[in-house]
């Protein structure tokens, strides 16, 4: 779905909607809470064995792990295999010994298939039933419906992982900003907390590669010419000065509601690719955030915050590891 174009996107794109209903989507709220109360849990009770922890390992990357397992449908049982065959893909390779990726992939591919096989035979109340069930009125192919799961595991869990982090980086090095959200008790903060946190660390730098179909005049002499692949760089475009004003400072109440509310940022995409989980993303963080921070009141940082490595590569943004004390 993320590389084609009209009609075969569109047909995709209609059937995935379909399922990814806002009303399915605010119904997975509960299970959310329940999924990170627990994370947070297992999060103190290591800070409390070994004193300090990497919260990306513990919280930010099994989190979303364990909702895409939701959406998909995966039974609870097996959910500790997922975690551990998506760790294994989404490593970083060297931190992984050889032929594990591999194994993880083949791994992955016969779960999703004997998934599919599943839902088909007995449907559940999760998103990915529905969408089974609807392949076969919409004509979806099953490799179709198989590309979609690991679309929805590789889209949701690696974007929504980096926005974890970032958002509790930027709260533990901006104290004032955590103390606003942590006294408002309607949540309206949380959700400038998370737009904010959005804009500012771009948890999906880039957008998959297009192609231009004609020559497209960028303003000030620069054209891009017809046939040239093209990627847009999101993370520019969320710290445009001319949009955003002092765009390097993280000021969550530029998105409170009001007339000064500032502009919207690109941090989800734009146009007909525009993210199909952005209303879960936003839902996991505005539950998970304000969950983490009240489980763990004396949450800070272990190291120097300038000193944390990064995710290698050009398609993501988030850091590699948050080590964090209470
Ligand atoms: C903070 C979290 C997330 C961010 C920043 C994000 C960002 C994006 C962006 C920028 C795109 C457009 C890419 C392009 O134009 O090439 C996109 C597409 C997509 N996202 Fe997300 N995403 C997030 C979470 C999720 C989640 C949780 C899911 C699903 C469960 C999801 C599913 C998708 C899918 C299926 C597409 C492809 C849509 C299409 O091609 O029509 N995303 N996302």
């Amino acid at each position: 779905m993320l590389n084609s174009d009209a009609p075969d996107h569109t047909r995709l794109r209609r059937l995935t909607t379909a399922a990814f209903t806002p009303r399915r989507v605010d119904a997975l709220r509960p299970r959310i809470a329940r999924l990170a109360a627990g994370l947070a849990g297992d999060l103190a009770a290591r800070l409390e064995r070994d004193g300090t922890t990497d919260l990306v390992d513990a919280f930010a990357f099994p989190l979303p792990v364990l909702v895409i397992g939701e959406v998909l449908g995966v039974p609870e049982a097996d959910r500790a295999d997922l975690r551990a065959w998506t760790y294994r893909v989404g490593s970083p390779a060297d931190a992984l010994a050889p032929g594990a990726v591999d194994d993880a992939w083949t791994a992955l591919h016969a779960y999703f298939t004997a998934l599919i096989a599943d839902k088909r035979r007995a449907p559940g109340d999760d998103l990915f039933s529905c969408l089974v069930h609807d392949a076969r009125e919409g004509g979806l192919a099953d490799g179709e419906l198989l590309a979609m799961a690991f679309l929805l595991l590789f889209a949701g869990y690696e974007t929504t992982m980096n926005l974890l982090a970032s958002a509790t980086l930027l709260l533990l090095t901006h104290p004032d900003e955590l103390a606003a959200a942590r006294q408002d008790t309607a949540g309206r903060y949380w959700d400038a907390v998370t737009e904010e946190a959005l804009r500012h660390a771009s948890p999906l730098e880039g957008t998959t590669w297009r192609r231009t179909t004609e020559d497209v005049d960028m303003g000030g002499g620069a054209v891009i010419p017809a046939g040239a692949s093209v990627l847009v760089v999101l993370a520019a475009a969320n710290r445009d000065p001319g949009r955003f004003p002092e765009p390097d400072a993280f000021r969550p109440g530029r998105y409170l509601p009001g007339p000064e509310r500032a502009a919207a940022h690109a941090a989800f995409g734009h146009g007909p690719h525009f993210c199909l989980g952005a209303r879960l993303a936003r839902l996991e963080a505005t539950v998970a955030l304000p969950l983490l921070f009240d489980a763990l009141p004396g949450l800070r940082l272990a190291v120097d915050p300038g000193l944390l490595p990064y995710r290698p590569g050009l398609l993501v943004r988030g850091p590699r590891e948050l080590p964090v004390a209470w």
